[in-house]
Order: structure tokens, then sequence, then C-alpha cells
């Protein structure tokens, strides 16, 4: 028998997510399947899966430390939520209000709120209270499932702020049981002392923020474990414009980073083609994406991340077509896109849970979406996503035995007890 760290004991289901072809996402049609085991066991040793099949082939070979059984219980993989927004300071609920008195998101920003407001409190809070913030909201991600998390910058909008934001991303990397991926989003919107002039931002963040942003990155920890930093744009009316979303790509291209886009939230600017010509990683939101875009999107690598959760809070009636893009051939994606303005909600569940109601996933391609799909979408899917050997032991034991519960019963928390990189974090 061979002593392990932890031992997994015989789950009516291990939903593993293991892609078909090993190094690649799970695209359209093959989001279908979760590939199962049925009374299955994982082997973790050292923080990273050592073993995983059915019970009676590991029981008499692996002996763990400690062992859990998991009867009566599923196990998936942790979370990963791609899109999130998760350092700012302070809070919209005025806007919330608002809204539903009848005002839109973008008549909001266009009057001087929305993102910008959010800008002045994360300008004013220091590096320590934006990192005790951001965490608290990780810990409830975390409880939620959630074992790995992209977090954009966006809400500084000048070089001192960008940088302050990515140094709390950074702590929160260090200090948090999450693994966090960073983008910087420097094109969220024109500060206000730029107002009416985003052409000027624009050059201010090609030129000067930007440059900043990659040289930090180059000595921070996440270029030590080669975490891959993004570079994102909000493309949108009262935010950047087609051009002005390229050039800030390109830049972001050259200085070494990897392409995402906020594109077709609201209006469809051809923002999509133009990703894809960039190869980049992901492209999301998607609401207004148009037929053509769909059909070159399932012919390419570029990942579609699609945020149920945004349309659900703004009380929108139509959703991004998640189903003619896994029809066409797609990889899709789900995230939370976690922020004080659009999508002030933390759970992947949740967002799983409105897909299955308002795009028609099944739970099978919900999950892949919130698990593998997302991983690659953050440059993460050789190391998280699934339950493979090899990769961390970022493990959920869920309260049913049948995974399918995850989007089922909704509003609730599912998940029993989190392994985060081998540690059992709720026993
Ligand atoms: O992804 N759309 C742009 N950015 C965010 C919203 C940020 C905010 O409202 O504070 C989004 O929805
Ligand atoms: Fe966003």
């Amino acid at each position: 028998m061979k002593p392990v760290d932890l031992y997994l004991h015989n789950a009516d289901q291990v939903v593993t997510c293991t892609p078909r072809s090993p190094g690649t996402p799970r695209r359209g049609s093959d989001m279908a399947s979760v590939h199962m085991i049925e009374h299955g066991s994982v082997a973790v040793e050292a923080g990273v899966i050592a073993a995983v099949g059915p019970a009676e082939d590991l029981d008499g070979r692996y002996a763990g430390k400690r062992t859990i059984d998991c009867r009566g219980r599923s196990l998936c993989p942790g979370f990963v939520d791609a899109h999130t927004h998760t350092v700012f300071g302070g809070a919209r609920a005025a806007e919330f209000e608002m809204r539903i008195k009848g005002a839109s998101y973008l008549e909001i920003m266009a009057a001087g709120g929305g993102i910008v407001n959010t800008v002045r409190y994360t300008r004013a809070a220091t590096v320590d209270e934006l990192v005790s913030s951001a965490s608290t909201r990780l810990d409830e991600m975390l409880a939620l499932g959630t074992t790995t998390v992209e977090i954009k910058t966006g809400y500084g909008l000048s070089a001192p702020d960008e940088l302050k934001m990515l140094r709390v991303i950074e702590q929160l990397d260090r200090d948090h049981p999450c693994d966090i991926v960073p983008t910087f989003l420097g094109a969220h919107a024109v500060p206000p002392e730029f107002e009416g002039d985003s052409e000027a931002y624009t050059r201010c963040v090609i030129e000067k923020i930007l440059p900043e942003a990659a040289a930090w990155y180059q000595s921070s920890r996440f270029s030590d474990r080669e975490v891959p930093l993004h570079v994102d744009v909000f493309c949108e009316d009262h935010a950047f414009d087609l051009a002005q979303s390229r050039r800030v790509l390109e830049a972001g291209i050259d200085a070494g980073l990897k392409a995402k886009m906020h594109v077709d939230q609201f209006n469809d600017f051809g923002g999509v083609a133009m990703a894809m010509e960039l190869g980049a990683a992901s492209v999301d939101h998607l609401d207004v994406t148009g037929r053509e875009a769909i059909e070159s999107l399932a012919r390419s690598d570029t990942i579609a991340v699609l945020l149920p959760a945004v349309n659900f809070n703004l009380g929108m009636a139509d959703y991004a077509d998640g189903r003619a893009m896994m029809e066409a051939g797609a990889v899709v994606a789900l995230a939370t896109d976690l922020n004080p303005g659009s999508a002030p909600c933390p759970s992947m569940p949740t967002v799983m849970a409105i897909a299955c109601r308002y795009q028609r996933f099944t739970p099978a391609e919900a999950l892949n979406a919130s698990t593998i799909n997302a991983a690659f979408a953050i440059g993460q899917g050789d190391r998280t996503g699934s339950i493979e050997v090899g990769k961390r032991a970022d493990i959920l034991i869920l309260n049913e035995a049948d995974y399918r519960h995850i989007p089922y019963f909704f509003g609730g928390n599912p998940v029993h007890t989190v392994i985060k990189n081998g540690q059992v974090l709720n026993p």
C-alpha cells in the first residue's frame, strides 16, 4: 500500500471533467460529457492528484494519512472563476436602486456613475483596505467552491492606482488559499481627469500605464510561477471604440501579455473578429454577438466566456446565446464577473443555475464551462480545472450524490468540503 497525504474514498460520483484529448479544453458537443467515475476514489500527495479511479481499483493500493469517506456524496473539480473584478473600494447600492426605478447601466455610466464611481472609492483606499475587503470576498467564493480566480485591475485608471491594484492582487495570491491570475484592465473606463477625451486616455494607457504594469509583472510572483498577465479592454459605448481597443490590445501583446476583451455586451462593433485576429485567449460577455462571429469563434481557439449573472442582475430578458455557441463547436466558459455594478455575485453555483435556466446549458455543460474550459480561458488548463493525475488537488466534496444538484437547487451552497492544493479547508 502506498501512503498518501489524503485519500477521498468511494464517492458516488467522481466527476473529473477530464478533456477528451489531454491539454485541450472541451469544445462544442464534447461539453455534454463530464467523464464521470461511479464509486470512485482520489489519492492526493503533496498537494497534487496522485491517482483517480474506481474505488475497487484504488482501495488496495493507497493508504491515506487522512481518509475521508465520501459515500453519499460526489466529487468535482474546484470551480475556476475566469472573469472577476474582485478588488474594489466601496459599493454602489444607490445605482442598484436607480436601475430598479428604470435607469439603464449605460445611462448611469454616461452620467458619471458606474465604473468611475468605484474608481473614486478604490483610489481613496489603501492597499491594506483593498486586500482586506477582497480577501473577505475570496473567502466567500472559496466556501462556494471557487479555487482559482482571475482578478482584473481597472478601478485605478492612473499609473499609481493601477499599480496599487496589481500589488493588492499579488498580495491576495500570496496570502489567500485561492490561486489568482492577474489581468491588466487599464482601459476599463475613461477616468474623470480625462472626461470627454477617451483618445488622450487611450494614449496614456498605451504609453504610460501599460508599460509600468508590464515591468511590474516581470518582477512579480506571477512571472516566477509562469502565471500569465493578461491585457483586457472594455470595448463599448462610453468606454473604448474598436480602434482604441485594438491599439490597447496590440500594445499589450507587444509587451508580452495575452489578450482578453469585454466585447458585445450591449453593442456589436465587430470586436470578436478583431480579438480572434489578435489571437485573444478569450472574449467575454458576447450578449449581442451575431451568427457570423459565433461561427468563426467555433473555428478558433479563443474561448467564449459568458457572464449571465450580469444579465440577471441588470434584469435583462436576453442572454448570450451559449447554446448556439456550443452547437457551432466553440469552447464556452462561465464566470461570475463579480463586481460592485453589473454583477455583485460571488457564486459560481448561482452562475451555473442561471446558465441552465436562461441559456439552456445542461448541468454537464455548465460544469465543464466552470472548470476545465474556464481554466483554459486564463492559461491554467494544464494545472487545474479537472480531477486528473498530476494536476493541483483542487477538489470539491459536494453535499449530494448527484452532481446535477449544483445548478438544480439554487441560492444555497452545494459544497460540503473544499480541498485546495490538497489542503482540506472546511472539514
Ligand atoms: O464586466 N462591463 C464592464 N465592466 C464590468 C462592470 C464593472 C462595473 O460596473 O463596475 C463588467 O460588467
Ligand atoms: Fe467584467
